[in-house]
């Protein structure tokens, strides 16, 4: 039976959409049954009813506190099959902090992506506050999550040199692009089963140390992507241009 995973969003979600296109190629053996959004008007919500996956908006506002917001959203998640032991919950631009008792209802098995190197440059603008930072290394890491904002243990980073003068914008674009490599890796990662977490430490069964682009395409991830993970060449995928 393909992996079962509810992913929940806040907007474009186009990290959704590439794990939804690794799982049609067949890439990640995992099946997306539900999508939820805090916001009624995300992109991510049309993507996945796009493809015939039940999306549903569930707006934060309407609830009276967190913990009965979290409620609803854990209620609906098990009813797709997904809770302890069963499948996973993956954020994508989720802009909301979840209570620990949404973790607990799905121990060791939340993943987030963040659009910066951790610990470096947690919460909502990693890149533009890397840009702004003047780091020479930016990118983005797969974390699973925890109590604390962007903090849990880590499962797949990838780095990129910054450009001179880059604006967040044009730097957040090209991390974009590599968030879209690591993150269906690390879900076809947990869907097989291959990772345990011992403290801080995330072990990957079988992983390569990294991986590593070249001159016209510079990145490195740690571990390494698998084939079938690998980025686009640059001119599609644009890594490397100026904008
Ligand atoms: C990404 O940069 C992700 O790292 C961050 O929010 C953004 C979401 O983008 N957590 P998208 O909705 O997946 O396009």
């Amino acid at each position: 039976m393909p992996f079962p995973l509810a992913v929940l969003v806040s907007g474009s979600g186009s990290n959704l959409q590439s794990i939804l296109d690794k799982i049609q190629v067949g890439a990640i053996d995992a099946e997306v049954r539900v999508v939820l959004s805090n916001k009624p008007g995300a992109y991510g919500l049309e993507r996945a009813r796009k493809l015939g996956i039940k999306a549903e908006a569930v707006p934060h506002s309407a609830f009276p506190t967190r913990e009965a917001f979290d409620a609803e959203l854990v209620r609906i998640i098990n009813n797709h099959g997904i809770g302890v032991g069963q499948g996973a919950v993956l954020l994508a631009g989720f802009m909301r902090m979840l209570t620990p008792e949404f973790l607990r209802a799905f121990p060791q098995r939340v993943l987030n992506i963040h659009p910066a190197l951790l610990p470096s440059f947690p919460g909502t603008h990693g890149a533009a506050d890397a840009a702004a930072y003047g780091v020479r290394l930016a990118g983005c890491s797969v974390h699973f999550v925890d109590e604390i904002m962007d903090h849990g243990p880590v499962v797949i980073q990838a780095a990129v040199p910054t450009q001179p003068g880059e604006g967040g914008e044009a730097l957040a674009a090209r991390i974009l692009k590599l968030e879209h490599c690591i993150y269906p890796q690390a879900v076809s990662w947990l869907a097989q089963g291959r990772l345990s977490i011992r403290g801080r430490h995330v072990h990957v069964a079988g992983a390569s140390p990294a991986c590593l682009g070249d001159a016209a395409q510079p990145y490195m991830t740690s571990p390494g992507l698998e084939p079938g993970f690998l980025p686009a060449p640059p001119d599609a995928a644009g890594l490397m241009q100026q904008t």
